[in-house]
């Protein structure tokens, strides 16, 4: 199944966060806004097979990534927060299954969003363009969008205009369409519980499980229609 792409440069770290880094600490490359990026393509990949539950995609490109990690030194301060990271990839090895997958995919996004918070990093959104209404799955893809970034950032912008989508979307009548078969009732109720739960979590850690229901809600889907 095809999934969409991301906006180019979706993210911006402001200006001042590079001029003020200067002498006192120094610029090191494993942290650099390209680093970076690359750290936004890998994990949004991850993300991106875990809505399809693909879980040996979500396995293969944690451990790619992972590597990749390794291979880096970084300045002491920041270890904690790398080695939180570390620590969730390295248990990608054991994933299996769409919830499982989706578990790690919202650890990996809370490990971003914990670096950022916990040094100040300030990095800036642009949001993802709005949806065709007609279309719920581009409704669920933006709204899956806006959560994820409100958990990297982290940004509670981010998660409520992510929360509100998603809810908005969740009349399961129009699934009726759709050839699900005996998945239909517990996909929809499925859809409204994890509905509910974006809608009220607000903080770090109730928005990782959270995000982790939804993507699973996703991939249960997925899986079922293939
Ligand atoms: C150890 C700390 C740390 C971790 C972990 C971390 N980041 Fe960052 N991130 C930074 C720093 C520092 C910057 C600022 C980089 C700069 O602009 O020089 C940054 C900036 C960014 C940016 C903005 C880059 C730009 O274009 O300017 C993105 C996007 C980003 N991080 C994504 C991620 C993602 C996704 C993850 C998790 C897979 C992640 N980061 C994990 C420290 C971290
Ligand atoms: C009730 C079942 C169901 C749920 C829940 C569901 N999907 Fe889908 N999704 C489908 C079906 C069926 C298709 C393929 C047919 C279609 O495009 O409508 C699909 C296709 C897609 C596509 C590809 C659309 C395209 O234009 O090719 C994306 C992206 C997508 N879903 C995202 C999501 C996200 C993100 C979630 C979770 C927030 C989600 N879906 C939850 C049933 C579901």
């Amino acid at each position: 199944m095809a999934h969409r792409t991301l906006p180019v440069a979706l993210l911006l770290v402001c200006s001042c966060a590079h001029e003020e880094r200067g002498e006192v600490q120094a610029p090191a490359q494993p942290l650099s806004a390209a680093s970076m990026e690359r750290h936004f393509e890998e994990a949004d990949a991850m993300r991106a097979a875990a809505v399809r539950g693909e879980a040996d995609t979500v396995r293969e490109v944690a451990t790619a990534f992972a590597a990749r990690i390794s291979e880096s030194t970084y300045p002491q301060p920041w270890g904690p927060s790398v080695q939180r990271l570390e620590t969730v990839l390295a248990r990608a090895s054991t994933v299996e299954g769409a919830a499982q997958s989706a578990g790690l995919v919202a650890e990996v996004g809370a490990s971003c969003g914990g670096c950022h918070a916990d040094n100040d990093v300030p990095v800036a959104v642009d949001w993802p363009s709005e949806p065709s209404p007609e279309h719920r799955m581009d409704t669920f893809a933006y709204a899956t969008e806006l959560l994820w970034l409100g958990l990297i950032v982290p940004s509670d912008a981010a998660w409520e205009r992510g929360a509100q989508a998603y809810h908005a979307a969740l009349s399961c009548e129009d699934f009726e369409a759709v050839s699900l078969g005996p998945h239909h009732v517990s996909l929809c109720s499925s859809v409204k519980a994890t509905g509910a739960s974006v809608v009220t979590a607000n903080d770090a850690a109730g928005r990782q499980r959270a995000f982790a229901d939804v993507v699973s809600t996703c991939a249960g889907c997925h899986g079922a229609a293939d």
